[in-house]
């Protein structure tokens, strides 16, 4: 009996080894206690829009605000309005520019058999990571996730990270919606092994306006130790260029990888690591990150996320 519950305990080990390594930086969960925010009732304008919305409003799942519509195609239902209840508007999380914020995803110009695929893989369970995808994965007509592909690969990616090597970043907590903002208090800390992301601007993000992305704090040099591992270590990884091509921005169906954000990609090579993201092309990508360490994620995602889109 001692002996079988040693060997169930040493077969649980490598598991658990990596649960307990999940980086909780990059995997950001509304905090239980919020500071006190005051957030206004009043309708919000922005210079050179002529539209005006409430926080509320902002926040509508089901009707996002259209701030600047000469910045973007016109939007189609999906984008704009989703499917009630469960299809919510792609747009409210990943903007009608399609940039996201750092805690959804940037799905600006991706190739439409991938953005397909990756829509499979949430429905069939192979691709975890966010409850909301997940609803809508299960929920979204072929129609409509053909509407929403064509439409973010129509989108010509801009820059929406600013990468700053530094020791120590802003005080921050993880306010509504998983988005990680500057703490109210003020103050400082050591960065350690982390990046900290933060909006720009902290009201245009929230009225999900989108003129102004995020900064991402990484470690001082986190972009030098990124670049030699996206180049391919011996032993340790391989030359991301070879299939994401010679300046990361994808190869047909195989995803752009420059200039997206950071702690989005920390989390994709963690949970193809894992398995938590196991779709079938995701394979590929298994012999790359097997011998990643969650420090050469971060050091990844620091140098790509510096990169142009
Ligand atoms: C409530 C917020 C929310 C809404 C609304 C939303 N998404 Fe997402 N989406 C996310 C998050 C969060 C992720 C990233 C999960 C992760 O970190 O792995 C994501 C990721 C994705 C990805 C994967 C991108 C990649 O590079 O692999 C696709 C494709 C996608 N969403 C499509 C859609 C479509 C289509 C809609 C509208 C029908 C939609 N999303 C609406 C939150 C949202
Ligand atoms: C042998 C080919 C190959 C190599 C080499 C490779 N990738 Fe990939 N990568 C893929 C494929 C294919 C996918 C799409 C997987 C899917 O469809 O789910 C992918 C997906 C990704 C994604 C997820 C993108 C998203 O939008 O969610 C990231 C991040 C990534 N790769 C990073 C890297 C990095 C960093 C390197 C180098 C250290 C690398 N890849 C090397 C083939 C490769």
């Amino acid at each position: 009996m001692k002996l079988l519950a040693g060997a169930f305990a040493l077969a649980l080990l490598p598991a658990l080894a990596l649960a307990q390594e999940k980086p909780s930086w990059a995997f950001p969960v509304t905090d239980k206690e919020q500071p006190e925010v005051k957030t206004s009732t009043a309708p919000r304008s922005a210079p050179g829009s002529t539209k005006q919305y409430t926080r509320a409003q902002a926040d509508d799942l089901f009707n996002i605000p259209d701030w600047f519509p000469e910045m973007y195609p016109k939007l189609p239902k999906v984008i704009a309005n989703g499917n009630a209840p469960n299809v919510r508007a792609c747009g409210s999380c990943h903007l009608p520019i399609g940039t996201g914020h750092d805690e959804s995803a940037y799905v600006a110009g991706l190739p439409v058999a991938y953005f397909t695929r990756q829509m499979a893989d949430f429905k069939s369970g192979a691709r975890k990571g966010s409850g909301s995808m997940l609803t809508i994965a299960q929920n979204i007509t072929d129609a409509e996730i053909r509407e929403a592909a064509d439409y973010f690969a129509s989108l010509k990616p801009t820059k929406w990270v600013r990468v700053v090597e530094t020791d120590t970043v802003p005080k921050t907590y993880v306010g509504g919606g998983n988005k990680r903002l500057v703490h109210p208090a003020g103050g400082t800390e050591p960065i350690g092994n982390r990046i900290i992301t933060v909006p720009e601007d902290e009201e245009i993000v929230l009225y999900r306006d989108p003129r102004k992305g995020f900064v991402s704090f990484v470690p001082k040099g986190s972009l030098a130790k990124g670049a030699e591992l996206v180049a391919g270590v011996a032993g340790k990884t391989v030359n991301c260029t070879i299939c994401h091509g010679p300046d990361l921005k994808g190869i047909a169906d195989i995803p752009p990888i420059a200039g997206r954000t950071a702690t989005y990609t920390v989390r994709q090579l963690f949970m193809m690591k894992s398995g938590e993201r196991a779709g079938p092309s995701s394979a590929l990508m298994k012999q790359v990150v097997a011998n990643l360490s969650v420090d050469d994620m971060m050091n990844i995602a620091a140098y790509t996320a510096s990169l142009d889109p």
